[in-house]
């Protein structure tokens, strides 16, 4: 047994160590070359890009930032759209937390019925999960834009509120542009009214002459609201069109007059169910309270 059998391929001392070193360095390099293999991929922190320029710069910035606003610009005044946008569609887009949802006319049919400055009042003041002024600042949203920012979702919820008058600008200026926006809202009333009867009662509007819009009070004012309730008014309070209550009728005006005035002269300016801001004209606002005094003097 001195010899290896015949046909073995280690015959000398020499081969065995050879071929034992063999046996362990190969699979060593297989091993070493399949790990490289793997771990091929290039490196950065900790396997994020933590390192990137971007994040290392969101990473050292300053903790607070001051914004410079030049007090003596011109303000530049959002619209009721982009408040919407950027405040109110928080909550308001989807109904969160009970809020009335945009564009969800059921929602907001008995918020319109309160008219647009008691909702404009709501919106800066507040009301259980809504937050004064959407939870934004007088310096970030002036009254105004909060108020147009209400008119374009009132609007959206089917009311046909004009905006509030620009602050700055001219009184005399809104209060044309509110009139122009209500004698607009005369037309569509009448398709969301969809009845005979409404129709019927818009067509005698249509012919009827409409009251110069932002004149001054008239210097008779129980003169005025007579006139205005003959031209306009009439059209569905004569009759009780729509179930308006009917002049002099004692009893159809009874239960609303429990309202303080102005409640009812709000219903009267900015409508109220079918009843449309101002009857559909573009009387000035003192006009059609006077008009309503004269409604409701007949009633008591
Ligand atoms: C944090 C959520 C939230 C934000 C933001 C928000 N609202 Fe509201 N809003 C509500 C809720 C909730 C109600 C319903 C309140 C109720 O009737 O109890 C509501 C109701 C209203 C009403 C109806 C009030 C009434 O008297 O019926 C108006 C108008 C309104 N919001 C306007 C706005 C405007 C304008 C903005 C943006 C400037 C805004 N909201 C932002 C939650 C919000
Ligand atoms: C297109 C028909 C129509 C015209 C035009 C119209 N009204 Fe009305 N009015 C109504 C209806 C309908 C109601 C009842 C609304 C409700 O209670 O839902 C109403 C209700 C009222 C109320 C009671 C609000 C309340 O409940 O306290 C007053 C006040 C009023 N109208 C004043 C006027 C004046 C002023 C004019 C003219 C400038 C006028 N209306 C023109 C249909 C009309």
């Amino acid at each position: 047994m001195s010899e290896a059998p015949h046909g073995a391929p280690i015959k000398t001392p020499g081969q065995l160590i050879a071929a034992v070193i063999a046996g362990f360095a190969v699979p060593i390099v297989i091993i070493i070359l399949l790990a490289n293999y793997v771990n091929k991929s290039t490196r950065t922190g900790a396997g994020t890009d933590g390192m990137s320029d971007a994040v290392v710069a969101q990473r050292i910035a300053p903790l607070a930032q001051v914004n410079l606003r030049d007090a003596n610009a011109p303000r530049v005044y959002k619209s009721g759209e982009q408040v919407y946008q950027a405040v109110c569609s928080a909550c308001h887009a989807t109904g969160n937390a009970g809020a009335p949802k945009f564009g969800n006319a059921g929602d907001w049919a008995p918020r319109i019925a309160q008219g647009f400055d008691a909702l404009w009042h709501t919106a800066l003041t507040g009301k259980n999960a809504m937050p004064a002024r959407g939870g934004t600042s007088p310096d970030d949203y002036s009254d105004y834009e909060i108020g147009r920012a209400v008119a374009y979702m009132a609007d959206h919820g089917g009311a046909q509120f004009a905006d509030p008058p620009a602050p700055a600008a001219s009184g005399a200026a809104g209060q044309g542009a509110a009139a122009g926006a209500a004698s607009e809202a005369s037309a569509s009333a009448a398709v969301s009214a969809a009845s005979a009867q409404a129709a019927a009662a818009i067509a005698a509007l249509s012919s009827a002459p409409q009251a110069n819009a932002g004149a001054a009070p008239s210097a008779d004012a129980a003169q005025a609201g007579k006139a205005l309730y003959q031209q306009i008014c009439q059209a569905c309070h004569a009759a009780g069109v729509l179930n308006a209550p009917k002049f002099g009728d004692k009893d159809a005006w009874a239960p609303r007059l429990k309202d303080p005035m102005d409640v009812v002269y709000n219903y009267a300016l900015h409508g109220k169910g079918n009843m449309p801001p101002k009857g559909g004209s573009t009387a000035s606002d003192a006009d059609v309270k006077a008009a309503v005094d004269y409604m409701v003097g007949a009633a008591k």
